[in-house]
Parts: C-alpha cells; sequence; structure tokens
C-alpha cells in the first residue's frame, strides 16, 4: 500500500510547520500508523530556504517532550500533486497554497489546520515569530490538539483502505 502523503504549510518553514510536522510524526509512532503515513513542511516564502528552525519553537517544542528536525524549504508546485493532504497554518497561507499555478485542481485536499481542532471556532494558527514565550506555548497546544483531530480523521480514512 502506499503511504499517505502529509505536508504541513506555513510562510517561514521554521516555527508552525516544522513543529507541527514533528508532532505529528510523534503521534503516528505512538498511534503505530508509521508504515501507512509520512509527512514534510515547507513554507510559501523563500525566507529561510535552508534554515534549520528557530531555536524559541525548537526549545519549546523540548520542553513538552518533542524534538524537532527539519532544513528549511519552500513550497513547489510538484507538492501539490505529490501530497495527499496539504494542511495550512493561517488563511494567509491558504490562500498562497491556492496561488501556485495548477492549484485549483487539489482544493479539496488543502486543508486549514485548525479545522481538526475541536475546542474552538478559530481557524488560524497565529505566527508566533514576532511574539514572546507565551505564543510560542500556544502554537504547541493548537498544534497538539490539531494534531490529534487530523490523525482521528486519518484514521478514518486509513480504515477504508486497510
Ligand atoms: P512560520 O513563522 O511561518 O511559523 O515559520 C515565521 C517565520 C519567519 C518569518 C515569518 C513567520 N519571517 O518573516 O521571517
Amino acid at each position: 500500500m502506499t503511504r499517505i502523503r502529509v505536508l504541513f504549510v506555513c510562510l517561514g518553514n521554521i516555527c508552525r510547520s516544522p513543529l507541527a510536522e514533528a508532532i505529528f510524526k510523534h503521534k503516528v509512532s505512538l498511534n503505530g500508523l508509521h508504515q501507512y503515513v509520512e509527512a514534510d513542511s515547507c513554507g510559501t516564502s523563500d525566507y529561510h530556504i535552508g534554515d534549520t528552525p528557530d531555536d524559541r519553537t525548537v526549545a519549546n517544542a523540548l520542553k513538552n517532550g518533542i524534538h524537532i528536525e527539519h532544513v528549511g524549504r519552500q513550497l513547489t508546485v510538484t507538492d501539490l500533486r505529490e501530497f495527499d493532504f496539504i494542511l495550512a497554518m493561517d488563511s494567509s497561507n491558504y490562500r498562497n497554497i491556492l496561488r501556485l499555478p495548477g492549484a485549483d485542481v487539489h482544493k479539496q485536499k488543502i486543508f486549514m489546520m485548525r479545522s481538526f481542532d475541536t475546542s474552538d471556532d478559530h481557524l488560524e494558527v497565529p505566527d508566533p515569530y514576532y511574539g514572546g514565550e507565551r505564543g510560542f506555548q500556544e502554537v504547541f497546544e493548537i498544534l497538539d490538539r490539531s494534531t490529534d483531530g487530523f490523525i482521528h480523521h486519518l484514521k478514518q480514512h486509513l480504515s477504508g483502505r486497510l
């Protein structure tokens, strides 16, 4: 069976999306799903290509028991074809994904990350880049909840294929 491919997308690919990828991979392992799923992350911008994740994100993730390893890269048209689920951190990311040439035909696999967060109606994962430590912890908690919701969704999706 081909693995389901999941791509997390933010602006810079140094704060939110590499954290989402790391939390997701951790939970995929805990749920015994690693043979069925793979994940990556990227940014809509070219600001941080080749960069390692933001030190504040890495430190906050470690405090919460998550190890992040990633090298920044920019979203490409090929990603839209190759990934099965593309999860945008905020509505600006979502719009930028849809601006790529030919993106329209892939619209059904592009989601807002927080559409899987059942705790409230907010759809944005706020950008923590210009804020303080509290913002990083808030983003961690949002992504932790959203990932639980997404894995639940993925299990239902997989149960039709196993
Ligand atoms: P991210 O955060 O999109 O969550 O990685 C940002 C990182 C860098 C910048 C903006 C947002 N920047 O402008 O460099």
